[in-house]
């Protein structure tokens, strides 16, 4: 093999890796950029009144921020998502979940607010809502209810 055949096939290995780079890259559900979450330690007090509360963490490893757009829940038609300003609360368009971090809904600040309850859920049940995001699919989950006063940060 002389200089130029040996040259001649390394950029023919060279476009083969770039179109299969390209490939991969194209098909968003196998791409590694953007946002990565993960929902952790999520509950629901045990409702006093007809409305209810949710916590959560959502954690971003991924390299693309992304925001907590909505919530549904069968439990209730109108489900906000809640920022705590001065010890008042007040309804926000969406939550910024950074790159890199995380979202913290906990007892005191910003939280998922249900509203006009179908049923009271009692401690010990579950409560299945859905998350919806700016980028990422949809993600689904269980919020375990809790006593009316849990709080896992004085634990
Ligand atoms: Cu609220």
């Amino acid at each position: 093999m002389n200089r130029r055949t040996t040259a001649l096939s390394a950029a023919v290995a060279l476009t083969a890796a770039l179109a299969l780079t390209g490939c991969s890259s194209s098909d968003s559900a196998d791409s590694k950029s953007g946002p990565d979450l993960k929902v952790s330690g999520a509950f629901m007090p045990q409702p006093v009144m007809d409305m209810a509360g949710g916590f959560l963490t959502i954690t971003n490893s991924g390299d693309a921020a992304d925001k907590l757009t909505s919530v549904t829940s069968g439990l209730s038609d109108d489900v906000t998502i809640h920022e705590t300003k001065n010890q008042k609360m007040q309804e926000v368009k969406s939550f910024d979940i950074p790159a890199n971090g995380e979202l913290k809904l906990e007892r005191g600040g910003s939280h998922i607010m249900f509203m006009e309850l179908k049923k009271q859920p009692k401690q010990g049940e579950k409560v299945a809502i859905e998350l919806h995001f700016e980028k990422s699919d949809p993600i689904k989950v269980d919020l375990p209810v809790e006593a009316a006063n849990h709080n896992p940060k004085q634990h």
